[in-house]
């Protein structure tokens, strides 16, 4: 893709139906926005794993509207062309219709995104059918609901059993019918996500949910290979930058601890003539 041409919705569903996949990555500020454009990824997710990878917390249940919102708009700044995925936070749109709205209009009015994401179950069909009316094209995200961890007690996987994989299938189906733009599973088996991909027109995002979905999703941390903690499986490293800029840091440091930063070529020299009239000043007092 070039800087040209902006990707929709459109450019989704027809990479869908001529069976060729897109490429998803999540990012949180400017400088990277621009390099994922300029390589070429179809869309980007500003995730609430902003939580983990940006601010350190334990989960993301911490991450604020007005936030996402101002990381958001910088991301957009940087790629203008991608598909821009905004990320409704914990309790953005579980409180009410009018919240989960007015929140949602806020990431396609004030930073430019084509479409939001809400973690659903069966009971979040009302909202994804409301915000739909509001023309908030929305991405149901189906399987493993990170905001519902404490809930869960913990991260696991879903549909695993023949009930759960068939139940996660007729609630792909539902969304679709409740106006749903897009689909993202998260770790369900890849037989449940073929299932679900072959199964509607909607363009359908997997992470750990096997080859078959139209697009994959990384966490761009994962996939530069900055990440804190332990990688789970379904993460493929494509760098090893924790190694190149830590590298780069300890350099940084050593060259002012040694004297060897700022070089002359790093000053700023003082304007033509300036330097005998200045020494005169101060000798001046
Ligand atoms: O918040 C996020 O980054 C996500 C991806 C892991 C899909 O939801």
């Amino acid at each position: 893709m070039s800087d040209r041409d902006r990707v929709t919705i459109a450019t989704l569903k027809a990479r869908k139906k001529a069976g060729q996949k897109y490429s998803v990555i999540t990012c949180y500020d400017h400088p990277t926005a621009r390099m994922q454009q300029a390589a070429g990824i179809d869309c980007i997710l500003v995730g609430d794993t902003l939580g983990e990878v940006i601010l350190g917390y334990e989960n993301n249940l911490r991450v604020k509207m007005d936030f996402i919102i101002t990381l958001t708009e910088a991301v957009r700044r940087g790629a203008p062309s991608v598909f821009l995925m905004g990320d409704m936070p914990f309790l953005s749109y579980q409180v009410s219709i009018e919240d989960a709205i007015r929140n949602a209009g806020r990431f396609v009015s004030e930073a430019g995104c084509d479409t939001v994401k809400i973690e659903i179950d069966r009971r979040h069909l009302d909202v994804l059918a409301a915000m739909t009316r509001a023309n908030i094209p929305v991405t149901a995200h189906l399987g493993m609901r990170p905001q519902a961890v404490t809930q869960n007690g913990g991260y696991r996987a879903v549909g695993r059993s023949a009930g759960a994989g068939a139940e996660l299938v007729r609630l792909a189906r539902d969304a679709e019918q409740y106006g749903a733009h897009a689909l993202l599973l998260e770790a369900v088996p890849a037989d449940v996500a073929r299932t679900i991909t072959q199964n509607t027109c909607l363009p359908v995002t997997g992470i750990c949910a096997g080859p078959d979905t139209d697009g994959q999703v990384l966490v761009m941390h994962d996939v530069l290979g900055i990440s804190v903690g332990h990688t789970p499986s379904h993460v493929k490293p494509f760098a090893d930058l924790t190694g190149v800029m830590t590298e780069a840091f300890t350099r940084y440091h050593k060259d002012v601890i040694e004297g060897r930063f700022p070089d002359p070529k790093n000053n700023i020299p003082m304007g033509k003539g300036q330097l005998e009239k200045f020494r005169e000043l101060i000798a001046a007092g």
